[in-house]
C-alpha cells in the first residue's frame, strides 16, 4: 500500500474490471460508428487514462481532439460557470462527435461543453463517460455509453483527481472524507 493507496476508503472498480468494462463499451462504439470517422473529443484531464484505453478497443477510424474548461471558482462543486481554457484544433461542422467524460455530476460542466459544441454545427454529438453519477444531477444531459452509475460520493483515480492529485491511482476509489473535508451522505 501507498501513500496514495492509503487516502482510498473503499475500490469501487479494480484496474482488471475496469479493462473488462472499457473493452465493452470500445465494441459498442465500434458497432455504433460503423462507416464514419468519428472525432473523440476529449474533456481534459478527467478524460485521460479512460481515453487512452479505450481507443484501444475501437476497431475503426477515429480522429482525437481535446477541449479543457474551467469553472470560475476554483475547487468542486462547480458554480456552474465555465470556460474554455484549451479550445479544438478541429473544424468540427459537418463532423460526428464523440465527446469523453471522466465523470458526469451535476451536469454543468459536459452540459456546456455540448452546448458550445452544438453551436459550431456538427453533423451528430454524442456523449460517452466513463462514470455516471446521477444522484446530483441538475442540467439533464442525455448519456449515450456510459460505463458505471455510481453513488452520491467523491471518488478518484483513472484520471479523476482531487486538487489534482490522485489521478494515476489505476483504479477507482473512495477518498476518505477526512481528505475531502466533506460530509459523508
Ligand atoms: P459537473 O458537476 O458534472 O459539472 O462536474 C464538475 C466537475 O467536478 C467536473 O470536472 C468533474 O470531473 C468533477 N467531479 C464531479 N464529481 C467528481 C468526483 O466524484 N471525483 C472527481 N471529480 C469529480
Ligand atoms: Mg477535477
Amino acid at each position: 500500500m501507498n501513500e496514495l493507496d492509503r487516502d482510498i476508503v473503499r475500490v469501487l472498480f479494480d484496474s482488471e474490471a475496469i479493462e473488462k468494462r472499457v473493452s465493452e463499451m470500445g465494441k459498442e462504439i465500434s458497432e455504433a460508428y460503423k462507416g464514419v470517422v468519428p472525432i473523440l473529443v476529449g474533456v481534459l484531464k478527467g478524460c485521460i487514462m479512460f481515453m487512452s484505453d479505450l481507443i484501444k478497443h475501437i476497431k475503426i477510424p477515429l480522429k482525437m481532439d481535446f477541449i479543457a474548461v474551467s469553472s470560475y471558482h476554483g475547487t468542486q462543486p462547480t458554480s456552474g460557470a465555465v470556460r474554455i481554457v484549451k479550445d479544438l484544433d478541429h473544424v468540427i461542422e459537418g463532423r460526428e462527435l464523440l465527446v469523453i467524460e471522466g465523470i458526469v455530476d451535476t451536469g454543468m460542466t459536459v452540459g456546456y461543453i455540448l452546448r458550445n459544441l452544438q453551436a459550431r454545427q456538427p453533423k451528430s454529438i454524442r456523449l460517452c463517460t466513463f462514470l455516471d453519477k446521477p444522484a446530483r444531477r441538475i442540467v439533464n444531459v442525455p448519456i449515450d455509453f456510459c460505463g458505471y452509475k455510481i453513488p452520491d460520493r467523491f471518488v478518484v483515480g483513472y484520471g479523476l483527481d482531487f486538487l489534482q492529485l490522485y489521478r494515476n491511482l489505476p483504479y477507482v476509489g473512495i477518498l476518505k472524507d477526512q481528505v475531502t473535508g466533506l460530509e459523508k451522505t
